[in-house]
């Protein structure tokens, strides 16, 4: 017999995975999988039993399942599936992290039949008539316009960064500073107030000591691994509480969950930048937390060849940044930068057990290595937060601190004789990345407020890669002797 499925959303990706009663999972012959559904497509379902129900398994933005009977001894027969929006929704069931990340927020693409999402490298789009025009510069959802609006490319991003952290909508931006930017002119105007941790990133720190207070918006700086110091911080005209979680450099943890609710409690906006951990290694949305960030330079696209960023939150906080502060401001993403970082994501969660792995085991041969004063990594019992990142996060990610004994010198002198290890800024690379905080990412932070976040002059940060582990500990090992 044949099948036709119809689906009423536009490029939905329908994967069949569908058998034929039980004993009989001989299934379904000539249908492709995965199949973009916006014509009904056609298939045979091939059986030789006398099974007369069958279940279809799909995948149009989120699993659902869906059981039709059917006469499956006819070979002539057809049947016509036509799936409602209410039985996609209705029937769907959560998926896990390797699919979300493949084939999520494909269903934004026009449908070409491009197994791979392509890049729409143009910067405006045409219209056949003036009435359409005018409908897309009045409704998002009648077209694009320009790619400083919105772009095919950049939408099937969004749509799977906001699949993967579990957010109603995303906005990808220029870098991750350019997301963090947006979504702080987003909320901040002249008169506001911030409270924020005091362990940043430099220029996340500069912007709310700096930028923005020549704006007229004050921020404190609290040890938000305390978060009695959060809520103590916050006054009457207080609109947002800013954390990182691990923090750069120090891998510090805030309790996300108790940061979301005293933001809650308050009337106010919880951001979190959850780079180190990435969407794999913590879920801050479902903790709680209003809005995430990311620089998607970093595990996100993962492989070095991107700077990029992500704002994940509510549909409404997404398209105020977007219609407002990223249009008017312009840190918008290029679609040949949003298009290496689909490739980036879609190996994600893959990419990530392996960092994660790998730094499991680096962290301890560090902690065992008498040159080495302590060592911070959220998976080692020896973190002073141990217990809060098992609780809060999914794994420990690829990211170390350590202190050397020796101070700046030996810090100096280990980062001189690495060969596998590369000495640079970044981190989430494939490749292992060892870098001096005080005098390279952190160089632009006061040493006074280093001094209060933690960042001494002898701590060395590694992004751990995806080589073998044993290379990297011995490339460590004869760099530390
Ligand atoms: C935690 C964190 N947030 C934000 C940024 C800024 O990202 P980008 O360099 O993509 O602007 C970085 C950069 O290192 C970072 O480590």
């Amino acid at each position: 017999m044949r099948i036709r499925l119809r689906t009423p959303r536009f490029g939905a990706l329908i994967v069949l995975q569908g058998g034929i009663s039980e004993d009989d999972h001989d299934d379904l012959n000539g249908m492709p999988t995965p199949l973009v559904v916006d014509e009904p497509v056609e298939g045979v379902i091939s059986s030789s039993g006398d099974a007369d129900a069958f279940v279809l398994t799909g995948w149009a933005g989120q699993m659902m399942n869906f059981e039709v009977d059917v006469d499956t001894r006819d070979p002539s027969a057809v049947l016509n599936v036509t799936l409602s929006e209410a039985e996609m929704t209705l029937k769907s069931k959560p998926i896990g992290w390797a699919t979300k990340a493949i084939h999520a927020g494909e269903e934004a693409l026009p449908q070409t039949g491009a197994l791979i999402p392509p890049i729409y490298q143009n910067s405006t789009f045409r219209f056949a008539t003036a009435e359409a025009c005018v409908a897309a510069f009045t409704n998002e959802d009648a077209g694009y316009v320009y790619t400083r609006w919105g772009n095919p490319t950049q939408s099937v991003l969004e749509n799977k960064i906001a699949a993967l952290e579990g957010g109603e909508a995303a906005l990808a931006t220029a870098s991750g500073m350019a997301a963090v930017s947006t979504a702080l002119l987003t909320l901040l105007a002249s008169g506001d107030h911030v409270v924020a941790m005091d362990s940043l990133y430099s220029a996340s720190y500069n912007i709310l000591s700096e930028d923005l207070r020549r704006m007229g918006v004050e921020a404190t700086f609290v040890d938000a691994t305390d978060v009695n110091q959060v809520e103590r911080a916050i006054r009457p005209n207080t609109k947002a509480i800013y954390i990182e979680s691990p923090a750069n450099p120090t891998l510090k943890l805030v309790d996300i969950a108790a940061c979301a609710e005293i933001a809650k409690n308050h009337g106010i906006t919880s951001l979190i930048d959850n780079t180190f951990a990435s969407p794999c290694g913590q879920q801050p949305i479902a903790l709680g937390i209003d809005v995430v960030l990311h620089s998607m330079t970093k595990y996100l696209s993962g492989n070095g060849t991107v700077v990029a960023g992500v704002i994940v939150g509510s549909q409404a906080f997404i398209d105020r940044a977007k219609k407002g502060t990223l249009r008017n401001f312009g840190g918008v993403i290029s679609p040949f930068n949003a298009w290496l970082t689909l490739h980036g994501v879609a190996t994600l969660p893959l990419r990530f057990e392996r960092h994660c792995a790998n730094a499991r085991v680096i962290s301890e041969f560090l902690e065992s290595h008498p040159a080495i004063q302590w060592v911070r990594y959220p998976g080692l019992p020896s973190h002073p937060q141990h217990e809060l990142a098992k609780r809060q996060m999914r794994a420990f990610g690829g990211m170390i601190a350590f202190e050397l004994k020796g101070g700046r010198a030996a810090g100096e002198r280990l980062v001189n004789r690495i060969q596998i290890c590369a000495l640079a800024v970044s981190l989430g690379d494939v490749r292992t990345l060892i870098c001096h905080p005080a005098s390279t990412t952190h160089s632009e932070v006061s040493p006074e407020a280093r001094r209060r976040a933690g960042i001494t002059e002898g701590l060395v940060r590694i992004s751990v890669g995806l080589e073998d582990a044993e290379d990297i500990i011995a490339d460590l090992d004869q760099a530390l002797t």
